[in-house]
């Protein structure tokens, strides 16, 4: 019988998606699958989900719970994957358009707690076989502070011996919320519980998972071990360094079907390795879209990212002088703080002939600019994986990156020993100051006018393999040693 696990998360692309979450949620469970594991996926029904989940079939209806008169548990599969996927429909909690977490004002939704308490109350009764007769999970794999209540809520009810694995995607999103909330989640909160949900005053759903999960980790070595201090810990790394030997880091893979610039089909000219000239179409061709000067000379910068301080963003805007003087061109795609939105907007209506700004959403675009630029920016000031630079490596973009987390694991930087060796893939630097920002850049740039030798750090990254596979082995071992 193979092993059956439960994996359990607020979005998954392409149904709904704020941010790497989403990519992995939607190719680690497959990658399991192809294992031969029996996966299945738990979704809050938000409409994007309600929507694109396919063949459901009502598994239970119950209520009232958690504020929504009823809820029902239908079970469909996932469009692009196939694998089974629960999907909780209660209109009152989730049929809400727009961003999963935030408003229309741009703030929390105020039944967070309840909305993702849900989650993992559902997640639990499945793996207890009351609302799935047919089915329950001997893992259930619960990820972000989202899904962070399963492994309190299993952990507190002694009739399951249900395994927990928690992955932390960002220990700064806590899930924290007034800590009079509790008696809306049905926890236990007296005595030895309180300490392991109240944080400071507050509840927080991340620091729930932490204690309970049997197991966490996350998304990168380096990450799982910079959470253990206080520059990465948020307030969090004492538990973490008590828990440390329950806390592995397994680097995020890539899913090579929606990243490939062979077969993308957003790309105007489909490339490979052996046939770079087809990038350089992609590039000319962006360029005369933004009404750029196109000139394949000029190295072309992209961003594809959340605009917020966490990804270095106000780095890039100190350095744009610089980027400018070595007749650097810039496209930026992302949404995020409003100052720094704000910075990009002023730097694109100066330079409209070399910085380009789309302030939004959009997938395409994003496949797009990757595929075009020459240098992908990511300067992270923590960075749990990052999954952007992996697709820059994919596609001939060399990253410009910060030493942290998930970055200091997959980019090595082009140094002269580094070239020498072969080993080198992209450009990192290591102070979360402009200077240093503008220093690798125009090294880069250096790099980038010798033809050769730009090339031969492309076509490194493009051989370069970080498909789930590896990883998966990695999860799996995780789960069958609990
Ligand atoms: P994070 O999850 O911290 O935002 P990741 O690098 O793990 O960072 O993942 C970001 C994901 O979101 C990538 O798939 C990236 O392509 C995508 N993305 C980010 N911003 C945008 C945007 N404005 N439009 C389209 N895709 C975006
Ligand atoms: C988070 C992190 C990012 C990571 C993603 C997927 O959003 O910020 O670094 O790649 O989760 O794990």
């Amino acid at each position: 019988m193979s092993l059956r696990i439960l994996h359990v998360a607020a979005e998954i692309y392409p149904l709904v998606k704020t941010g790497g979450l989403a990519d992995v949620v939607a190719a680690l469970p497959p990658a399991l699958a192809a294992r031969g594991l029996d996966v299945r996926v738990l979704l809050p029904g938000m409409p994007g989900i309600l929507s694109g989940v396919i063949e459901q079939k009502r598994i239970i209806r119950f209520g009232p719970v958690f504020g929504a008169a009823i809820v029902t548990l239908r079970l469909g599969r996932l469009p692009d994957s196939g694998l089974p996927a629960y999907v909780i429909d209660a209109p009152f909690l989730y049929r809400r358009d727009g961003n999963p977490y935030l408003g229309p004002d741009g703030r929390d939704w105020r039944d967070n707690h309840r909305r993702f308490a849900l989650l993992g109350w559902i997640a639990t009764h499945l793996a207890g076989g009351e609302l799935d007769r047919s089915w329950s999970p001997e893992v259930v794999h619960a990820h972000d502070w989202h899904a962070g209540l399963a492994p309190a809520y299993i952990a507190q009810n002694p009739a399951l011996n249900t395994a927990t694995v928690f992955t932390i995607h960002n220990l700064a999103f806590r899930g924290l919320f007034p800590l009079d909330h509790h008696g809306d989640l049905g926890l236990l909160i007296s005595g030895p519980d309180q300490s392991a949900l109240e944080f400071h005053g507050q509840l927080s759903f991340m620091k729930a998972a932490l204690v309970h999960s049997k197991r966490i980790n996350a998304v990168s070595p380096t990450y799982a071990r910079e959470i253990c201090t206080p520059e990465f810990g948020w307030g969090l790394d004492g538990l973490l360094r008590d828990r440390g030997g329950h806390l592995s880091g397994i680097l995020n893979g890539v899913d090579y079907s929606v990243w490939n610039p062979a077969t993308d089909p957003a790309l105007p000219r489909n490339y490979s390795a052996s046939n770079l000239r087809a990038k350089k179409v992609c590039k000319l061709r962006l360029q005369a879209d933004l009404g750029f000067a196109g000139r394949s000379k000029a190295p072309l910068f992209a961003v594809v990212s959340r605009l917020t301080s966490q990804k270095g963003m106000d780095l890039i805007l100190a350095a744009l002088p610089e980027l400018l003087a070595e007749g650097g061109q810039l496209v930026v795609i992302g949404s995020g703080d409003a100052d720094i939105e704000a910075g990009f907007r002023v730097a694109a209506a100066a330079h409209p002939e070399s910085i380009s700004v789309h302030l939004g959403y959009d997938d395409a675009l994003a496949h797009r600019m990757i595929a075009a630029a020459d240098i992908l920016f990511v300067p992270s000031r923590f960075e749990p994986c990052g999954l952007t630079q992996l697709y820059a490596l994919r596609y001939g973009t060399l990253p410009l990156v910060r030493r942290v987390g998930g970055l200091a694991d997959t980019v090595i930087d082009a140094t002269p020993d580094n070239l020498r060796a072969g080993t080198a893939n992209g450009f990192v630097f290591d102070d979360a100051s402009s200077r240093a920002l503008a220093a690798r850049m125009a090294d880069a740039c250096a790099l980038f006018r010798d033809g050769p030798a730009w090339r031969q750090l492309q076509r490194r990254g493009m051989a370069q393999d970080f498909s789930w596979a590896d990883s998966a082995v990695r999860y799996e071992a995780l789960y069958r040693s609990i």
